[in-house]
């Protein structure tokens, strides 16, 4: 680490003052004695970024220190740790980080989509230059589930990890269940509440953000570089309350999982909306919590739950990597050296089994029954339960079907058919059962 040669002064950059840049901003002003005392080392923060200058903000900022452009930073100001909180996967979030670290700087970052693209590369610019690259707040926010992976469970061999990673769409399927509001109304409210994007919410609710996080835990766990395969997405959209009053009544919750196994020697990474048993400990984590549960050897299994997003609990993950590095030693950003960590073959998704949840939505008529669990028959899906709810009314009918263990791509094959029958009104919602 470069370090300011008379004393035992750390100069701090934080660039991106927004949610999280700007709370984290105010913390390390209040936390300063704190921060001097556990560490023996005081912090000055010589620089800040935003975009807009004049832009009010819940915080009062230095404008002397205030810089637009943040790559002006490093040939007028000797940084010793930034904190890059703008956000973006490339552009100048990646060259901000890099010219850090290529200046020798050490790099704390809550940026997921940053990490889980650019990771690998970004942790060998690292290595070469002897500093610390540290993201625990890219994943589940305040929970230190990286950390804990990375030095709590070193020497264990995990063999998956899973959990709710996103916070956004945990509190929306909750609210659901709890008050019986369609998924509309339910964001409407998490957009109002700070939960949701007011903009662009779509990268919660597609499962992307929870993606982002499981590909740095697997690359964390399982000692590999970040997986560029292929993978199974799929977020919360298509939930309706129906399902989650139906999986009421089976004793079952509606849950965005994201998951992480090695199977036979392979990776095998997705996120989807699942149905767990309202008796399991993650079908009991609700609101905006997130849980993440490692499974390793000879640990077993532990879990880590907490609030996975906001200002609070994000700045106290990003505070966690300052303390580490002010205390000293330059770590491996993934727990290894860059040059051991390997490569994995992608499990193929098309053979990842599970037992499935379908909803049909059909004219009620005589012989439409059959129709489904003929075809379910002739690929040999065998079901466990069926649920019949006739609406006379508007002569329709829902159908729902708990089916034994398939595989995806059986599933797929089956339930092709059902684009074009005219006594299927919509295409077969499905959500598969966790375990
Ligand atoms: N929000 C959360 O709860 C949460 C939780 C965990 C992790 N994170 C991660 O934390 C990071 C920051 O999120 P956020 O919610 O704080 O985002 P945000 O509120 O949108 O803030 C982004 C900040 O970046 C600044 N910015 C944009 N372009 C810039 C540029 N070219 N140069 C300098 N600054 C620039 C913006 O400036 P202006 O203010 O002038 O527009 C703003 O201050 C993201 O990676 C996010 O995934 C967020």
């Amino acid at each position: 680490m470069l370090m300011n040669k008379s004393n035992n002064i750390r100069n701090i950059a934080i660039i991106g003052l927004g949610q999280i840049g700007l709370y984290l901003y105010n913390e390390l002003k209040l936390k300063k004695k704190e921060i001097e005392i556990k560490t023996g080392k005081k912090i000055n923060i010589v620089a800040i970024s935003a975009k807009n200058k004049t832009k009010k903000r819940r915080f009062k900022i230095d404008k002397k220190i205030f810089y637009s452009n943040p790559l002006n930073i490093f040939s007028e100001k000797k940084v010793d740790i930034l904190f890059e909180c703008i956000g973006q996967s490339d552009g100048v979030s990646k060259k901000i980080v890099e010219k850090a670290l290529k200046n020798k700087v050490n790099v704390i970052t809550p940026n997921k989509a940053l990490i889980a693209k650019h990771g690998d590369t970004l942790a060998k610019l690292a290595e070469k230059n002897n500093v610390n690259l540290e993201f625990e707040a890219s994943v589940a926010g305040g929970i230190p589930i990286l950390r804990t992976i990375k030095e709590g469970l070193a020497t264990n061999k995990i063999k998956k990890v899973y959990g709710i990673l996103n916070g956004t769409t945990n509190y929306i399927l909750t609210e659901m269940e709890n008050t019986s509001e369609t998924f509309d109304r339910v964001l409407q409210k998490a957009q109002k509440l700070g939960y949701a994007e007011p903009g662009n919410p779509k990268l919660d609710l597609n499962g992307f953000d929870a993606f982002a996080k499981i590909r740095i835990l697997s690359a964390l766990s399982f000692n590999t570089k970040i997986s560029k395969a292929n993978c199974l997405m799929e977020g919360i959209e298509n939930i309706k309350l129906e399902d989650i009053k139906i999986a009421n009544q089976l004793g079952l919750r509606v849950k965005l999982l994201g998951i992480s196994e090695i199977i036979n020697g392979q990776l095998f990474e997705t996120v989807h909306p699942c149905l767990v048993s309202k008796n399991t400990y993650i079908g009991n984590v609700n609101g905006v919590m997130n849980a993440v549960i490692t499974e390793g050897k000879p640990v077993g299994e532990s879990v880590l739950q907490g609030e996975g997003a906001g200002p609070g609990p994000t700045s106290s993950s990003l505070l966690s990597d300052l303390l580490s590095i002010l205390r000293g030693n330059i770590k491996y950003p993934f727990g290894i050296s860059s040059s051991k960590r390997r490569s994995i073959k992608a499990f193929n998704n098309d053979d990842y089994t599970n037992s499935l949840y379908l909803r049909f939505e059909v004219k009620d008529k005589q012989g439409v029954l059959s129709l489904i669990t003929n075809r379910l028959a002739k690929y040999k899906i065998s079901v466990k339960r069926i649920i019949q709810t006739p609406d006379k009314k508007n002569k329709k009918a829902t159908i729902v079907i708990i089916t034994h263990r398939t595989t995806e791509i059986n599933a797929r094959n089956c339930l092709t058919i059902f684009k074009k029958n005219k006594n299927v009104l919509k295409f077969p919602t499905l959500i598969r059962l966790y375990n």
